[in-house]
C-alpha cells in the first residue's frame, strides 16, 4: 500500500499505555500504531481491554500512564470533543444515540457547527447512507429503529462527521451479512482515500476479510502486533483465547410435549415488522432457531412470546398455562429471557449481585433471592470477570455483561421451562460463546423448550435442531437442521421461494 507524505502526517501512535479502574488493571504497557489508509483490527477475549484502549485513543478515557502522538506531536485529548477536533472519532460498543431524536437530529447534536442546518445535515446523511449502500429511516426517533438500524445509524452519523481516524467498537455485533458487506466496502473505500479505521470485532472472518494490521490484547497486554495478512482464523483465535476445548457434541435429544405454543399471532410495534398470522410450537428438549434479516419480525415475535407485547390477535401459551399471560406471570412459570439488547435486561448502576437478584425484587415475581454463595457460584460458572459481586454491572466489559445476563437467566434454579434468547452469544469471544451454546444445549437436555433467534445465521445453525425463517412478519420456512443448508435458509431470508427440487423436500 502506498502512503503519501501527507498521510504519513496522520499516524496515531500510542506508547506504553496503562489504564486502571481502581484495583483492575485494564491495560498494561500497550503500544499501537494506527496507519492512515489501513484497517487495523483490534481483537482479544472478553475483558482484554479493547474498548478501554479505543476510549483512550478517542479521548473518552485518560490513560493512567503512557503517551500518544498524532503526526509526531503530543496527543493527549482532554475529552471526546478535543479528539474529534483532532480528527479521531469513535462509535462506542454501547450505542449512544438519543432515542427520542431522529438520526438527523442526533447528527445536529454532535456534528460540526457549520452544518447546523437540518436540510444540509439530512442531505449529508442520505449521501453517506447511499455510499454505504444501506437504508435507514433518517426522520423517525431512533428508539423506534431496530437495533441493527440504530447501529448502522450511529456509524453513519460518525462517518458524516468526518474523521481521519475512525474507531469502531464491535460495529457488526448486531448486523446481518448484507449490511456487513455494504459497510466493509464503504470502509475500504474510505481507507483508499486515506482514512484509518480501527475495527474491534469478535468475528475472525471479518479480520481476514478487511484487516491490514492486527493487534491482539490478552489480559490488558498486547500479545501480538503486526500484519494481518496470511494469518488463518485459527491462528488468530489461538492468539486471543488459547486452545479451545472441542465444541459440545451434538447428541440427539428425545423431544417431549409442546411447551411453548403460539397460534395465529398478529401484532405490531414501532420497532419491527408487523406479525402476520404466525404459528409456532416448541417442544420440551427442542432448540428452535429463528433466522431472518433484521426487521423481519423475529424481535417482535420474541417480545410477544415473552409477554412484553400483547398480540392484537392470537394466543401464546407456556406449559399449557392460561393464554395471554403477562411477562411476570411467564417469568414465574419458568420462562428465561435474553433480549437482543442487554441494556433492556441489566441495570448498569446496580451491582452484579443485585442484577442477578433483579427478579426477587420485581413486583409480583416469586423468585427467591440468591444468597452470596449462590451468586459467587453463578459468576464463576458463567466466567463473569471480574467476579466481584459488589461491582456495578457498568464496570464489566460488554462481553462480560452478556455473560452476567446469561448467568441470571440460565443459571437460575429451578431450571427454566422455556428459554427465549435473541443473539445470546453476541459480543462473546469464541470460548465464552462456546460455553453459552453448551448451556443452551444443557437446558434443552434438561427438558426446556429453547428458542434462539438471531440475524447471524451461524449463531442459529450452531445449536438449532429445527430452523424457522421469518420474512416480512411471516414464517416462510420451517426446516429440520439437517436440511437447513446456508443456501436454502439464505433464499428464505431474502424472501425468495425455495427452489430445492421436490424430491429433496421434506414431506409435510
Ligand atoms: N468503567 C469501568 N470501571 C471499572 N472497570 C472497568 C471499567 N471499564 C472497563 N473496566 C474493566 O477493564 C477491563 C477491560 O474492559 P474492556 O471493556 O476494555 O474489555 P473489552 O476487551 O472491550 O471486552 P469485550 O470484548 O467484552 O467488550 C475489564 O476487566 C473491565 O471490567
Ligand atoms: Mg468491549
Amino acid at each position: 500500500m502506498t502512503v503519501s507524505p501527507q498521510e504519513m502526517d496522520r499516524v496515531v501512535e500510542a506508547r506504553s499505555i496503562s489504564k486502571s479502574f481502581g484495583p483492575v488493571a485494564a491495560l498494561r504497557d500497550v503500544s499501537m500504531v494506527v496507519r492512515p489508509g489501513a484497517v487495523h483490527a483490534l481483537v482479544g477475549e472478553n475483558g482484554a481491554g479493547k474498548s478501554t484502549l479505543a476510549k483512550v485513543l478517542a479521548g473518552i478515557e485518560r490513560p493512567s500512564s503512557g503517551t500518544m502522538t498524532l503526526d509526531g506531536a503530543v496527543y493527549a485529548p482532554r475529552d471526546r470533543s478535543e479528539a474529534k477536533r483532532r480528527g479521531i472519532n469513535m462509535v462506542p460498543q454501547q450505542l449512544s444515540l438519543v432515542g427520542e431524536l431522529s438520526l438527523v437530529e442526533n447528527y445536529l447534536l454532535v456534528g460540526p457547527r457549520r452544518l447546523a442546518n437540518r436540510r444540509s445535515a439530512r442531505a449529508l446523511l442520505a449521501e453517506t447512507l447511499s455510499r454505504a449502500r444501506v437504508e435507514v429511516d433518517l426522520d423517525v426517533p431512533t428508539a423506534s429503529l431496530t437495533q441493527a438500524h440504530r447501529q448502522l445509524g450511529e456509524i453513519v452519523v460518525a462517518l458524516a462527521e468526518g474523521a481521519h481516524t475512525l474507531i469502531l467498537d464491535e460495529p457488526t455485533a448486531s448486523l446481518g451479512p448484507l449490511e456487513v458487506g455494504g459497510l466493509f466496502e464503504h470502509l475500504r473505500a474510505l481507507c483508499d482515500l486515506g482514512t484509518a479505521v480501527v475495527l474491534i470485532t469478535h468475528r475472525l472472518d471479518e479480520v481476514r476479510q478487511v484487516a491490514d494490521d492486527l493487534t491482539v490484547l490478552s489480559h490488558g497486554e498486547g500479545v501480538h502486533n503486526g500484519s494481518a495478512a496470511g494469518l488463518a482464523s485459527g491462528e488468530i483465535a489461538r492468539l486471543m483465547v488459547g486452545e479451545l476445548p472441542p465444541p459440545v457434541a451434538r447428541v440427539p435429544r428425545a423431544l417431549g410435549g409442546v411447551v411453548l405454543s403460539a397460534r395465529g399471532l398478529v401484532a405490531g410495534s414501532t420497532r419491527d415488522t408487523r406479525l402476520d398470522d404466525v404459528d409456532l410450537e416448541v417442544r420440551s428438549g427442542e432448540i428452535l432457531g429463528i433466522a431472518g434479516v433484521a426487521g423481519s419480525g423475529q424481535n417482535l415475535l420474541l417480545d410477544v412470546l415473552g409477554g412484553f407485547v400483547e398480540p392484537e390477535q392470537g394466543t401464546v401459551t407456556l406449559d399449557g398455562g392460561a393464554p395471554g399471560a403477562s411477562a411476570v406471570a411467564l417469568l414465574n412459570a419458568g420462562l428465561a429471557w435474553i433480549p437482543e439488547e442487554r441494556s433492556e435486561a441489566l441495570v448498569p448502576g446496580l451491582s452484579l449481585r443485585d442484577n442477578l437478584n433483579l427478579y426477587s425484587t420485581a413486583v409480583g415475581a416469586v423468585s427467591t433471592e440468591r444468597t452470596l454463595p449462590h451468586i459467587t457460584a453463578d459468576l464463576q460458572a458463567f466466567d463473569v470477570r471480574p467476579a466481584r459481586p459488589e461491582l456495578a454491572a457498568a464496570g464489566l466489559s460488554g462481553g462480560n455483561q452478556q455473560k452476567l445476563l446469561a448467568a441470571r437467566e440460565l443459571g437460575a434454579l429451578p431450571e427454566p421451562r422455556a428459554v427465549l434468547a435473541y443473539g445470546p452469544t453476541q459480543g462473546l469471544d469464541q470460548r465464552a460463546a462456546q460455553a453459552i451454546r453448551g448451556r443452551l444445549i444443557d437446558q434443552a437436555a434438561a427438558g426446556a423448550a429453547v428458542v434462539v433467534a438471531s440475524h447471524d445465521l451461524e449463531e442459529v445453525l450452531a445449536v438449532a435442531d429445527r430452523i424457522v425463517v421469518m420474512f416480512g412478519g411471516r414464517v416462510v420456512a420451517d426446516l429440520p437442521a439437517a436440511d437447513a443448508t446456508t443456501d436454502r435458509i439464505g433464499r428464505a431470508m431474502a424472501g425468495l421461494a425455495d427452489d430445492t427440487p421436490p424430491a429433496d423436500k421434506d414431506l409435510p
